[in-house]
């Protein structure tokens, strides 16, 4: 994001609290821009992506203004929802980012039991260009089956005429490359529900453990460990459309 905004509505909408809440914080000298508290919380600033180098507030950096993304290693167990019950994706954030405005979402969704990379972010734009059928964007899994493989699946997934139970479009073609006797690398571009599990159930079989490391050319932080997540470069998000 750039351009400029009014500081008591930046924090406001950054989670800080309410203007008159931020007002006060201001009012107090606990905001500093370049080394120097701000005297009036509605003068207007520039909002550049390196403002958190520049501004800190009880003497911690800003946090990333709106146009953040990021990539997170989503544990087992954890639900890409804001309202269901039970350890909820948005968790794993500083609370403060739940109160910010943009809202941040996840891009797509992985299963509660389904492990790996995801994406999440505050900018509307990125997520639908991600998401849309338009950029054929790969999503990378790896499946971890109950049964051996048949030796048909690789075809009968890139044939293009796989049925999902309950749908009337066949799946796009997906590649499935053997990785053991019961695992498999699957590569879909598309994001129907539950689709890898699916994919398996089509043909026999049961997925037993699934994650996903790779979207596009963006691979999962070999030092990103489950919870953790990042903010991602300029780079990371070519990546993903590569
Ligand atoms: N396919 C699934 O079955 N589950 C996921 O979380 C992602 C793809």
């Amino acid at each position: 994001m750039s351009g400029t905004a009014r500081l008591d509505r930046l924090l406001a909408n950054l989670g800080y609290g309410s203007r008159t809440e931020v007002q006060r914080l201001v009012d107090a000298g606990r905001v500093l821009l370049d080394g120097v508290p701000v005297e009036d919380a509605s003068a207007r600033i520039a909002v550049t992506a390196d403002l958190p180098s520049r501004m800190r507030i009880d003497d911690e950096p800003l946090d990333p203004v709106a146009g953040m993304a990021l990539m997170l290693h989503k544990p087992i167990g954890v639900t890409c929802s804001h309202k269901e019950i039970g350890p909820l994706v948005y968790g794993v954030l500083p609370p403060r980012w739940r109160r910010r405005e943009p809202g941040i979402s996840t891009v797509g969704r992985l299963d509660k039991e389904t492990s790996g990379l995801l994406l999440m972010t505050d900018d509307g734009a990125l997520l639908h260009k991600i998401i849309s059928p338009k950029h054929h964007v790969t999503k990378h899994y790896v499946a971890t089956l109950a049964r051996p493989l048949r030796g048909d699946e690789a075809a009968l997934f890139a044939a293009g005429t796989l049925m999902l139970e309950g749908e009337a479009k066949p799946l796009a073609p997906a590649a499935l490359e053997t990785l053991s006797p019961t695992s498999a690398r699957v590569t879909v571009t598309e994001g129907r529900y539950h689709q890898v599990r699916r994919m398996f159930a089509a043909v026999g079989n049961h997925v037993e453990a699934l994650h996903r490391d790779r979207i596009g050319a963006l691979a999962l932080p070999a030092d990103l460990a489950p919870g953790e997540y990042r903010q991602m470069s300029p780079a990371d998000i070519a990546a993903i459309f590569a």
